[in-house]
């Protein structure tokens, strides 16, 4: 039984398939099965998806929210609380507790003390595993599989952490190619080259954003973080990937553009109506999933 979700690593692909298959079936559905369980959203950074999308999925599901949004100003951690004393307060009012929070590592932290399933919402520069099921799942939606995939990561893969996860997710999966389109001070970090070459997943580095487009089945473009990078980082990388109508006409046939959003600029706005432009649907996607996630914690799959 899946107590604490922190890393995707922690889902094997049988245990995916379920859960897919489970969203999929959760497609405009309202149902009762979570009555009388309480989730607790804590979230020591500004979120509009994944906090909306869990509450959204919990009440579509029959249960209920208690919600701390912007809890680095408004809970008690201001005035000295440990990440873990909040847990271990907030494990007597909820069923599951879901984080997000700006040090990587503090969903683990948290997972420790609680005695409520907790869930990694984002940990900083670490990992978004939710967000990489999504992610997945519209894959596997849009393309109508999950393997033999070339998928190209685009721009800030140094700071990115659903991008990350993303990546270690796929390493289950046969025959996928990963291009890595960065800066050379923006590209993917040591751990998950080591981890691709573990599972001898195929993957290069470049810039060429124009012909990596025409070839991937898979474009994830992400956005440059003001928040994680230095101001010259910022100001000197943020304009380098943009992606724009010509380069998602010259897309293959099927291939589609996802972007776990919000953007700031790195698509514009005129690629939207394009075939290719999945983005949307994606944080759609994002409910099922979790009514899936929160179904199969907390009924104890
Ligand atoms: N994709 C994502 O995590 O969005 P939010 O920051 O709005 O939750």
């Amino acid at each position: 039984m899946l107590q604490h979700l922190i890393e995707t690593q922690q889902f094997d692909r049988e245990a995916l398939s379920r859960l897919f298959s489970l969203a999929t079936s959760l497609e405009n559905k309202r149902e009762r099965t979570l009555d009388g369980k309480i989730l607790a959203s804590l979230f020591f950074e500004p979120s509009t998806r994944t906090r909306l999308s869990f509450e959204s999925a919990m009440m579509r599901l029959g249960g209920d929210v208690l919600s701390m949004e912007n809890a680095n100003e408004n809970s008690s951690s201001t005035k000295g609380e440990t990440i873990e004393d909040t847990i271990r307060i907030v494990d007597n009012y909820a069923d599951i507790i879901v984080l997000r929070h700006p040090e990587a590592g503090a969903a683990e932290r948290a997972a420790k003390v609680s005695e409520v399933p907790v869930i990694n919402a984002g940990d900083g520069t670490g990992q978004h595993p939710t967000q990489a099921f999504l992610d997945l799942y519209t894959i596997q939606r849009e393309i109508g599989r999950t393997d033999g995939i070339h998928i190209a990561f685009v721009g800030n893969l140094k700071y990115y952490r659903s991008s990350r996860s993303l990546a270690y997710l796929l390493g289950k999966y046969n025959d996928i190619k990963m291009t890595f389109v960065a800066a050379p001070e923006l590209q993917v970090k040591d751990d998950i080259k080591e981890y691709l070459n573990e599972k001898k997943v195929s993957f290069e580095q470049t810039e060429d954003l124009g012909a990596t487009m025409k070839a991937a089945d898979v474009v994830y473009q992400t956005r440059m973080q003001k928040e994680w990078m230095s101001e010259d980082e910022y100001n000197r990388l943020s304009k380098q990937f943009v992606i724009t109508r010509p380069m998602t006409d010259a897309m293959r046939d099927g291939a589609i553009l996802i972007h776990p959003l919000p953007r700031a600029g790195e698509i514009a706005p005129e690629v939207d109506d394009s075939p290719h432009a999945v983005y949307f649907k994606q944080a759609g996607y994002g409910v099922l999933v979790r009514m899936a996630l929160l179904k199969t914690i907390l009924n104890g799959g």
